[in-house]
């Protein structure tokens, strides 16, 4: 039988966007030959790339994961004894449920919302427990694809976290856009978000940072929030807040989700991803959350039933040990003190780096405004280097950092922010 021996293109339908793949022809030496070669993902491809270079002066500022002031990975105290305290105890391993460890959940969704808030009071939230944030929004847009009768457009800040975009696109959600960064200003284009805001149709859903912007570091301040949230209100948008960095913004878990609880109060029922990779150092853990907020607690257990059918098939029910680890520190008053401490020292060092990075700079002699280096929150800096000055530093001083300009401040310590100065200053000048 001759066999095919031409390439097919193939489009998946179904209830899900075109998405299209290459289909090989079968033969007998490969069943994989059309499949073509992916280009690598755009920020953990910057490590790869690092790992290769030999300079020992190398700086990995791409992948956003805090380092202590020795550029070491660094494992909070509160999750080393909350490990003690779990390995003293001899649990099981038994499956959890579908929606993870329910203490796990309750303090997750408290930590977001505030334990007093009515929300949780009435019972009409329901809140999973996701593989970290990434589970969470991808749970989300299978959830917003399954069921959202309003719109399939999803409306993400312009420039927003890379991986947003095939989450929801994978999902089978329509991507759209709203300004965000002011590249003149290197800050919060407030008055082009609300002019777009102002004319997404109805129904959308609109994604917001609820801290710590990512790649920006740019966030709305509490009065530009409350008019984000009239005029979200007033075109009868559908809000997912994505909060994966929350005490790492200003050290202060409350400030950091201000805006999530503002909304609430507003009267939005909105959809929230926490993650617990940043905030706990719980990174390969893989421990996060996601909450729909509902009209009623009938309403939160009917998303509930649907939100386990959607989650069954995907991977049955998610890992314990980040979540003990998590509910653990979260319940147990000494421990969670400390967590308190260790986020406010996380977010107190990037704060430090940011005004050490600003002064090297100046004392280089640079004469541009780096005051948004200062002024920009988190983990991130959006620097302002053009691609081709990331490409010089990269190449002159194996600085490795996004295509973007975005450095990750946690890769930045007291031993080589003068460096970083130097660099920066050699390619902007
Ligand atoms: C904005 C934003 N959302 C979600 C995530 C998800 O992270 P994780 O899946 O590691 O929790 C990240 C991680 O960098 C992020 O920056």
């Amino acid at each position: 039988m001759a066999l095919l021996k031409s390439t097919k293109v193939f489009v998946c339908l179904g209830n899900i966007t075109p998405s299209v793949g290459v289909m090989s022809a079968r033969n007998s030496s490969s069943w994989w030959g059309g499949v073509q070669m992916g280009p690598p993902d755009p920020i953990l491809g910057v490590t790869e790339a690092f790992k290769r270079d030999t300079n020992p002066k190398k700086m990995n500022l791409g992948v956003g994961a805090y380092r202590d002031d020795q550029g070491k990975p660094f494992v909070l105290s509160c999750v080393r004894k909350a490990e003690a305290l779990i390995a003293a105890k001899q649990l099981d391993k038994e499956y959890l449920p579908i929606g993870g460890l329910g203490e796990f959940t309750k303090a997750c969704a408290q930590l977001a919302l505030g334990a007093d808030n009515e929300v949780l009071k009435s019972g009409r939230n329901i809140t999973v427990q996701t593989i970290s944030g990434t589970g969470s929004l991808r749970i989300g847009a299978n959830f917003l694809s399954r069921f959202h009768g309003g719109s399939r457009d999803v409306y993400l800040p312009k420039p927003s976290w890379g991986n947003h975009t095939p989450i929801f696109r994978d999902a089978g959600m329509q991507l759209k856009a709203y300004r965000y960064y002011d590249p003149s200003t290197c800050g919060f284009d407030f008055n082009g978000a609300l002019e777009d805001i102002s004319k997404i149709p109805e129904q959308s859903v609109i994604l917001l940072h609820a801290c710590a912007h990512n790649p920006t570091g740019v966030d709305p301040r509490p009065e530009q929030w409350k008019e984000i949230s009239d005029i979200v209100k007033k075109r009868n948008l559908l809000v997912f807040f994505d909060m994966a960095y929350q005490g790492f913004a200003s050290g202060d878990i409350d400030r950091d989700a201000w805006a999530v609880r503002y909304f609430i109060e507003q009267g939005h029922n909105i959809l929230l991803s926490q993650s617990f990779a940043k905030n706990m150092g719980l990174y390969g853990e893989r421990v996060g959350g996601f909450s729909v907020v509902c009209k009623d607690n009938e309403e939160a257990k009917r998303v509930e039933s649907q939100l386990k059918i959607l989650i069954r098939p995907i991977y049955s029910n998610p890992p314990m040990n980040g979540a003990r680890i998590a509910t653990t520190i979260l319940n147990t008053p000494d421990l969670r003190a400390i967590w308190l401490e260790e986020v406010h020292g996380m977010a107190n060092r990037i704060i430090k780096m940011r005004e050490q990075l600003a002064a090297g700079l100046k004392k280089n002699g640079s004469t541009h405004n780096w005051q948004h280096v200062i002024d920009q929150i988190g983990m991130f800096c959006f620097t302002g280097l053009k691609p081709e000055q990331v490409e010089r530093i990269t190449k002159e001083f194996s600085v490795y950092m996004t295509k973007d300009g975005r450095i990750s401040m946690a890769g930045v310590s007291s031993g080589n922010v003068e460096y970083l100065a130097e660099a920066i200053h050699a390619v902007s000048k």
